[in-house]
């Protein structure tokens, strides 16, 4: 198989996980046999920084000349200031927007080794695995109109929250095939007692429902759905949320895994599918070595099953990512308390890429006999 992957690194941690993504893809390449080209573009405060944009021509048109975009994180403190359209996070925005991908698919998966990292009780979170469906390209963040005025000494702020009904079921359509694939359930979250656009949701998520009998479906109110995913997250299976709801819902969820550093995504339903680690630029540790890349890691791992349909080679990165971690390797996001942290961000990377490797032989080796 030969893949045409676009990077873009992007800013604070960005180019520290990317690059461990690309070793731990790189050892793919050479124990299973494929090729994948990488061309590294930037994006966000780089590109400001480097082009005067977030999103110069040429990010662009390297992203839709790839199989697949693998990306590091956007933001940066620095250019907090500068107008909405020309910040670091209207790169991805627009990016995302251009692409057309809009189904943003987060998995929370509390890996047993690590459950005491959590805050919550290893017994509350062990053994859950959701998956979180975000709506990636319309609620607040898309609507119009939107704005900012100032008339007769009052100055306001205004956004829209939109959506149209073609919008709402395209993604509920996704995750409850996403759903009859796992345990089954979809829990639809909305505000439904308070907004018409939960309202529409509601409706359209129902009406999609029941194209599939064999999955079932609780609708949570979002303050609701808040408080379950911490007391009991193990009767989630597939989450569906609107665009601000699954931004907030999913860096919640990741307090589940034990850290945001965990968290992987994948953004389908585009021209080009997009992936990137939840956790944003990290600035207070960018440069430093210490920042987890497993969450860039297992973004890669979810390109080559979303993307090139290589699950066996997924899995296998999976599997290694929990070995490394049954092994007691641990950045400090990891470490429960970071007295114990024992690891850096390009030492997990290669730890990851090392038991990969031990694990492809293994296939070979009994494939062989
Ligand atoms: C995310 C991030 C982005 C979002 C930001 C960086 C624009 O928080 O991917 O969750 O709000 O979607
Ligand atoms: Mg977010």
């Amino acid at each position: 198989m030969r893949l045409k992957i676009t990077l873009l690194p992007g800013d604070g941690i960005g180019p520290e996980v990317t690059h461990e993504a690309t070793r731990v893809l790189n050892t793919v390449a050479e124990n299973y046999g494929h090729e994948f080209i990488f061309d590294e573009r930037a994006v966000g405060g780089a590109a400001i920084k480097e082009a005067g944009t977030p999103l110069p021509h040429a990010t662009m048109d390297a992203c839709f000349a790839a199989d697949a975009i693998l990306l590091g994180a956007v933001g940066s403190p620095e250019l907090d200031e500068l107008p909405p359209a020309m910040r670091p996070e209207a790169g991805l925005l627009t990016l995302r927007k251009a692409l057309g991908g809009f189904a943003n698919l987060r998995p929370v998966q509390c890996f047993d080794s690590i459950s005491d990292c959590s805050p919550l009780r290893p017994t509350v979170v062990r053994g859950a695995n959701i998956l979180v469906v975000r709506e990636l390209l319309g609620g607040l963040y898309f609507g119009e109109p939107r704005g900012r005025i100032r008339a007769d000494n009052v100055h306001a702020a205004y956004n829209t929250m939109r959506y149209t009904e073609a919008e709402i079921e395209r993604v509920a359509r996704l995750a409850f095939t996403a759903a009859g694939e796992r345990r089954g359930k979809v829990a639809s979250v909305d505000k439904a007692n308070v907004l018409e656009t939960s309202q529409l949701w509601r409706e359209t998520v129902t009406r999609v429902g029941r194209d599939y009998p064999a999955v079932t479906l609780e609708h949570l109110y979002v303050d609701a759905c808040a408080m379950h995913l911490m007391t009991t997250p193990r009767r989630f299976d597939v989450l569906l949320t609107e665009n601000l709801f699954g931004d907030i819902l999913s860096d919640e969820a990741a307090v589940i895994t034990g850290s945001l550093g965990m968290l992987a995504s994948a953004t389908v339903g585009g021209t080009v599918d997009l992936y990137e680690p939840v956790h944003g630029s990290a600035p207070d540790i960018a440069g430093t070595n210490s920042a987890n890349p497993l969450g860039a890691i297992l973004s890669a791992a979810m390109l080559l099953r979303h993307t090139a349909q290589l699950e066996q080679e997924a899995r296998d990165i999976e599997e290694a990512v929990s070995a490394v971690l049954d092994a007691g390797h641990r950045t400090p996001d990891i470490a429960g308390n970071t007295a114990t942290a024992n690891t850096t961000t390009s030492r997990l990377g290669s730890l990851v890429a090392d038991a990969l490797a031990e694990i492809a032989d293994r296939c070979h080796a009994y494939h062989a006999v």
